[in-house]
């Protein structure tokens, strides 16, 4: 029997193509060039499926070019790459990968927010520099993490693994979210919904966990900046985008906002260079689902999907139930 034909659009674990090669024709791509619009357009012409990243533009240009495909699996949580209307569209199934990597992110926006709560970045730069003349009773003052007030923007699963994280530190743990958590997921992490401006008035630290669309758009910008406590600060581990970076940077170079952790740009992997100027900023290269196990849990759930899809199954992770109709 001839085997589908599907595109690994980035490099994965070997694992993960021996995986698909038993279902498959694998056309790879270990050299992890980033293909692009074109690339993706001449490599899917023939494909019946792909794997994709979050940095590949599933456009309705790179659909209409690939007449035969009928699934595109996501190795990702977020999916504003895929353009899912394009895909119903054209009768092509698209997933994502969510609850596997819930946890190893909520920890990179924990590392985050401990990172700037405490500087971590600029007191080392300093040491390393050898500005370390001697200790100092008043030296690289910090902002206290335990008891402080925890806002989440965002509350699904990751937001739900942050609060339970806060739980030993002792905060007081806030949320906004269109819906209200029911009440024994409130009552798991010690968890208040409150709504947006109250959130943005009392968060000592603000973590962002929303998902990127046109509606979420520079959710924070300079208006919503100016809300915030002058202490406190901003972890952005969802997307770039959802906050305005040119507002943020005025906002942390003027002392309105006492420090962040980004681990997303708007435009990346380019990105404002007002951030490097800064010294209360720890900056990351999007890594909040990047560990060993949770990469590689990634990619097989993404591998999963595209052979349920291309078997004529419905895959577990489907983002466009209305394909099916
Ligand atoms: C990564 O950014 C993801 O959405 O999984």
């Amino acid at each position: 029997m001839v085997k589908p034909k599907i595109l690994v659009a980035r490099q994965v674990f070997p694992e993960v193509l021996e995986h698909l090669r038993q279902h498959f024709d694998v056309d790879d791509n270990q050299a992890d060039t980033v293909l692009g619009v074109d690339g993706l357009q001449a490599r899917l012409a023939d494909k019946d499926g792909v794997l994709s990243s979050v940095a590949d533009p599933i456009t309705a240009e790179v659909i209409a070019a690939a007449p035969k495909l009928r699934a595109v699996c996501n190795f990702a949580v977020g999916h504003n790459n895929i353009d899912l209307a394009a895909c119903t569209r054209a009768g092509v199934m698209a997933t994502n990968t969510p609850g596997v990597l819930d946890d190893t992110t909520a920890d990179l926006a924990w590392a985050l927010l401990m990172s700037s709560a405490r500087r971590l970045p600029a007191a080392e730069r300093w040491l390393r520099a050898g500005q370390w003349q001697g200790w100092q009773f008043i030296q690289w003052l910090g902002s206290d993490v335990h008891h402080a007030t925890l806002g989440i923007l965002g509350m699904g699963r990751i937001g739900q693994a942050l609060a339970r994280r806060a739980l030993g530190f002792d905060m007081k743990v806030i949320y906004h979210n269109r819906s209200h958590l029911p009440a024994e997921k409130e009552a798991a992490c010690k968890a208040t919904w409150v709504d947006k401006e109250t959130l943005l008035r009392e968060a000592d630290f603000l973590v962002l966990l929303l998902p990127y669309s046109p509606q979420t758009h520079h959710t924070i910008g300079e208006k919503e900046l100016a809300q915030m406590k002058p202490t406190a600060h901003l972890i952005n581990v969802a997307r770039g985008g959802i906050v305005d970076d040119v507002a943020l940077i005025s906002a942390l170079r003027q002392g309105r906002l006492s420090g962040a952790g980004i681990d997303v740009f708007e435009g990346e992997p380019a990105f404002n260079p007002g951030f490097l100027e800064l010294d209360n900023v720890t900056l990351t290269p999007h890594i909040g689902s990047s560990s060993h196990n949770t990469r590689l849990a990634m990619a097989m759930r993404a591998a999963d999907n595209l052979i349920e899809a291309l078997a004529g199954r419905r895959p577990p992770n489907l983002l466009n139930p209305d394909v099916l109709r």
